[in-house]
């Protein structure tokens, strides 16, 4: 039988300034950065791949950057490694780009807010359900964070933000979601309302949103009528706050360990964490580690 399928589209928002991360973020999206020795931008398409999507539309700050060049085909490094015998290194070239899957490549020609960064792929959403991932936000899981979240989605068709817990000092740096008591099953929470960015005096919990989302296409109304507000930027959080009156929306509680590479000490953590996992070089970096003295 043949499956039917909930959703395929995934959105890749990529065209932030990643100011936190200056100066390296100068001219190379925050994106692009390797963890050992990936990019960011392909653990997300990864993720997205094995969780089932197969149209993936990345919004990026130019027509055509190192991001949308990483997932074209480049025939002289193919050629140049076809010429040397290097078979793994071909193959491992190969596979950034399954041949499965489409790519498309949209620009957002001002940072103006994950909002408007979302809705600048409304022409090819339509009225589709889709994902969204934040290749900033790294997240290690045995079963992919967005397949975990699909799987959900498909038993309740609904939307779905995935969550955690964060100390309150960080509060600050997320959106914050109020869940309601009533209707909240293990892990899996009714949200009540969502705000961006709040005091932690005022925030209603500590559970906040983490980069993995999974709208109905009637969010973009929503970010259409959102006006600029923190940052001046077209704030995704204002969409679902007003989203939540005509639409159901749930946090799921992901299995999995979330690295904030965004920041300094979450991608430091993530390269030593990935380090001790990598096949070549967990033995001689955990050698390496072993021998510092702090
Ligand atoms: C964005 C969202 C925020 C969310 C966060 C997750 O914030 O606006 O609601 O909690 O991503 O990483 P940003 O990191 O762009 O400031």
């Amino acid at each position: 039988m043949k499956r039917v399928k909930t959703l395929k589209k995934a959105i890749f928002p990529a065209a932030g300034l990643g100011t936190r991360f200056l100066p390296a973020t100068k001219s190379t999206p925050k994106e692009m950065f390797p963890v050992v020795d990936k990019p960011l931008i392909q653990y997300a398409v990864e993720e997205a791949i094995y969780s089932g999507i197969d149209e993936l539309i990345f919004i990026i700050n130019k027509p055509e950057n190192i991001i949308s060049d990483h997932f074209k085909i480049s025939t002289k490094l193919e050629k140049e490694l076809l010429r040397k015998k290097e078979k793994s290194l071909l193959k491992l070239i190969k596979s950034i780009i399954p041949k499965s899957v489409k790519f498309f490549f949209i620009e957002q020609n001002k940072p103006a807010g994950l909002g408007h960064a979302i809705n600048c792929a409304k022409e090819l959403i339509q009225d589709e359900d889709f994902a969204v991932i934040l290749a900033d936000d790294l997240i290690y899981a045995k079963t992919p964070c967005l397949k975990q979240m699909l799987s959900k989605h498909s038993q309740t068709k609904k939307n779905i933000l995935s969550i955690e817990h964060v100390e309150k000092k960080d509060i600050m740096k997320y959106g914050i979601i109020e869940i309601d008591k009533k209707k909240t099953s293990r892990k899996f929470y009714k949200i009540k309302s969502i705000v961006e960015k709040p005091k932690p005096s005022k925030a209603k919990s500590n559970l906040a949103v983490v980069g993995r989302y999974i709208f109905s296409s009637k969010i973009l109304k929503y970010i259409k009528k959102a006006k600029p507000s923190i940052g001046n930027e077209i704030q995704i959080t204002d969409a679902i706050q007003k989203l939540l009156q005509e639409e159901d929306i749930y946090g799921y509680e992901f299995k999995g360990k979330r690295f904030d590479c965004g920041s300094k000490i979450g991608y430091l953590k993530a390269n030593v964490e990935y380090g001790l996992k990598h096949l070549e070089m967990k033995v001689p970096f955990k050698k390496y580690l072993k021998s510092m003295k702090f």
